[in-house]
């Protein structure tokens, strides 16, 4: 059993707070991402748990016991680094030995067993004798992997190991390192500043903002309930819509809007509370809509900026002084300038609190989409 648990961990360089106070249990055998933005902690934290950072505060455990104070080296870990740190003068062979060599605790027959299955899980079998200079990019990643699974660590550490790989690339090996998780089992702490990456390795995501934890959660949960403004706008692309609102309770119903940008919001009482109130309202692309004709709960906006993803058009659209990103149909040959008439779904907006950025109110993501979009597409329909 190899959890690793961080407890109140801070990390201090001089002045600079790189980590101000971090607490996270991985439990054995999980596959966690950490995401954020550039200079919020990832590799700092990461360090921290490889041993090759000591903490300022707190406590990290691995399997139970503090490591606090143990050399990296003698912490059974293993770091994939975004540059690779291959020997350029070593065969991909020797880079993926050179350790288990020097450690002196294997036997030759050992050493061979293990590289052999390591090539064939990474598919490298036929690159074993190259240099790393004969290699791709991606080959070289897998050679470093290999250098990493040969030890057969209690916990493996990533730090953005696909960043330097071309786009298709780069899926091709997220694809490949599920699978490798999938059959090794591992603890593994990956870190990324890529959402999409996060989302699709990670069973859980610990999205990290200015040396602090955000939210820790599984991918879809983060999506459906992002704990505040920064992780609603962190995750998901393109990024939710975030605009200040005022609450209303309207007879039965609750609205929320600033002057011509109005939108419904579920009939929901625990909306009670926040009638009459600011607030910061919350919408994504995919839950706006552009609807052929004014109706009756149609926001009219000027689009500002299209762009044409393929299987959608992304549309920039004005309302007053709110911009909104939608997604309109892929050959609706809407086009700057134009004027259109959006519509929400009710049952997928957010509310945060207009200082410190809290949620405060999540439609539930299970509820059917019931808002105007239905309501005007039933309209048109009679
Ligand atoms: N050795 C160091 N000495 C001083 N400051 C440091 C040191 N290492 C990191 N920092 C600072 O700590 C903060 C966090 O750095 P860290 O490398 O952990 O960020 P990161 O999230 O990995 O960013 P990136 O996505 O750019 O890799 C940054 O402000 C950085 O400048
Ligand atoms: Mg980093």
């Amino acid at each position: 059993m190899t959890d690793v648990t961080l407890t109140n961990v801070r990390k201090a360089f001089g002045d600079v707070v790189a980590v101000k106070d971090i607490s996270l249990t991985v439990p054995d055998g999980e596959f966690v991402v950490v995401v954020g933005p550039s200079g919020c902690g990832k590799s700092t934290t990461l360090r921290l748990i490889a041993g090759l950072e000591s903490v300022t505060e707190g406590d990290i455990r691995m399997g139970g016991e503090s490591v606090v104070g143990i050399d990296g080296a003698d912490r059974d870990v293993a770091m994939v680094f975004q540059n690779y740190a291959l020997y350029p003068h070593m065969t991909a062979r020797r880079n993926i030995t050179f350790g288990m060599r020097s450690s002196g605790s294997f036997t030759d027959a050992e050493v061979a067993s293990r590289v052999e299955e390591a090539a064939e899980v990474l598919d490298i079998a036929d690159l074993l004798d190259r240099k790393p200079a004969a290699l791709s990019g991606g080959e070289r990643q897998r050679v470093a992997l290999g250098r990493a699974i040969v030890r057969d660590p209690k916990v493996f550490l990533m730090d953005e190991p696909l960043s330097n790989l071309d786009a298709k690339l780069r899926i091709r090996m997220r694809a490949e390192l599920a699978k490798l998780h999938a059959r090794l089992g591992t603890t593994t702490v990956y870190v990324t500043h890529d959402q999409t990456e996060a989302m699709t390795l990670g069973d859980r995501v610990v999205v990290m903002y200015d040396g602090e934890i955000q939210q820790t959660a599984p991918p879809q949960r983060l999506y459906d309930y992002p704990a505040n403004r920064f992780v609603a706008e962190f995750i998901g692309d393109p990024a939710m819509n975030v605009f200040p609102v005022e609450v209303r309770r309207d007879g039965g119903a609750y609205r929320a809007g600033r002057g011509a940008l109005q939108v419904a919001l579920p009939a929901d009482d625990s909306l009670t509370s926040l009638a009459g109130r600011e607030a910061l309202l919350g919408v994504r692309p995919e839950n706006l809509h552009v609807e052929p004709r004014r109706g009756p709960e149609t926001v009219e906006a000027t689009v500002t900026v299209t762009e044409p993803l393929g299987d959608s058009l992304l549309i920039e659209c004005a309302v007053g002084d709110v911009a909104l990103k939608v997604h309109a149909s892929p050959r609706s040959g809407i086009e700057p300038g134009d004027t259109v008439f959006l519509s929400a779904d009710a049952a997928r907006l957010h509310l945060f609190d207009p200082e410190t950025g809290e949620a405060r109110y999540h439609s539930d993501p299970e509820a059917p989409v019931t808002g105007m979009a239905a309501a005007t597409s039933s309209a048109s329909g009679e």
